[in-house]
């Protein structure tokens, strides 16, 4: 077989070792060519290639970032596009594309596997964590690493000031990365798109921490936070190619909010892309390489217009049209532990 592997949207630690996991399974077992495609879908749009081998892949285990390149490309944006990917495909004798994404870059293999018979098999990433059908993502728990480390240094200078830290994090519309990293950090309060919070509840929290003499406090912050009297704080007009918008900065308004009606200095630390960088923790890279082993055999095995996803211990088979059918938001049961250290 000729597989093609593309890595799509957003970049994250863990995406080498899953390319590294697929290609020296498809070899080593099953003597397949493996090809890289470069920049997800734009990669097959305009033939952008790479031969991959065991030595290619060599020494990418712990490496961040991806070695194909990666962009937000929408091959349904126009027919043109899905005209050249379709001719590039068959020019290139792919017979099945192995595609890792988010919900992006996975919805586009739903729709070319279910409208036009596309042989593609799925690896969810994303540092969002909000693919439906998988416990976790490549990419979730190297960024909450990153993110606990720069909160607990925020903790200490916290302390030393007496003041409220606030920590902005990732995660879109999601608040997995918010509750995992507060929750890792001992936050005291977390802020996600899934569960509002009024400013006056938030001002009522840092009022009781200064009554037993907590005179510091964290917060941690989704980007696309909610807050009672605001909705999510849409920086751009701006779209991406799926319709994304730009969110980010909420951190700010909240700082000066909390001065405006306290008396407490607060300061805003946006940990932005950081959270996409760096080495993958050994838990990525573990499962990058068991989903990136399962995606070789299933393509090997014909079974196309599944995800390879984690459930338990298990790496399992799930429907893409399962898997993109809607967003994984963080649950009641899971913010309410968060809930637990609040104050
Ligand atoms: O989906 C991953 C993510 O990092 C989100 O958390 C964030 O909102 C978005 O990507 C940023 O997108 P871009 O890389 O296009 O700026």
């Amino acid at each position: 077989m000729h597989l093609g592997i593309l890595t799509g949207g957003g970049d994250c630690p863990g995406l080498n070792a899953a390319i590294r996991a697929v290609v020296r399974r498809a070899i080593g077992k099953y003597e397949h060519q493996v090809t890289g495609i470069r920049y997800g879908w734009k990669g097959l749009i305009e033939g952008i290639y790479i031969p991959l081998d065991t030595n290619s892949v060599s020494g990418i285990l712990d490496k961040g970032g991806t070695l194909l390149g990666t962009s937000r490309t929408n091959p349904f944006k126009n027919s043109e596009r899905l005209q050249d990917l379709f001719s590039n495909m068959k020019s290139a004798n792919f017979d099945a594309i192995i595609a890792i994404g988010g919900e992006d870059t996975l919805g586009v293999a739903e729709r070319l596997h279910r409208e036009y018979n596309v042989p593609i098999v799925g690896i969810p990433k994303t540092i969002d964590n909000d693919l439906n059908e998988t416990d976790y993502t490549i990419g979730f728990w190297s960024s909450i690493n990153t993110a606990v480390d720069a909160i607990d240094r925020l903790r200490t200078t916290a302390e030393s000031h007496n003041r409220v830290m606030i920590a902005e994090v990732m995660g879109r519309h999601a608040g997995w990365i918010a509750t995992y990293a507060g929750i890792c950090s001992g936050a005291d309060i977390i802020l996600t798109p899934e569960f509002e919070m009024s400013i006056d509840e938030i001002v009522d929290i840092l009022n009781a921490r200064l009554d037993r003499g907590r005179d510091f406090t964290i917060i941690v912050v989704a980007e696309g936070a909610k807050l009672k009297e605001m909705g999510e704080l849409v920086t751009s007009e701006k779209r991406d190619e799926f319709g994304h918008v730009y969110l980010g900065g909420i951190s700010q308004i909240l700082a000066d909010e909390i001065e405006k009606r306290t008396d407490l200095q607060a300061r805003a630390t946006i940990l932005g892309y950081t959270q996409r960088g760096g080495t993958p923790t050994p838990y990525d890279r573990f499962i990058a390489t068991l989903l990136g082993v399962k995606a070789a055999d299933l393509a090997s095995e014909g079974k196309f217009g599944y995800m390879v996803a984690l459930k338990g211990n298990d790496v399992v088979p799930v429907k893409l049209s399962k898997a993109i059918e809607r967003l994984k938001q963080v649950d009641k049961e899971t913010y309410d532990i968060a809930r637990v250290f609040f104050g």
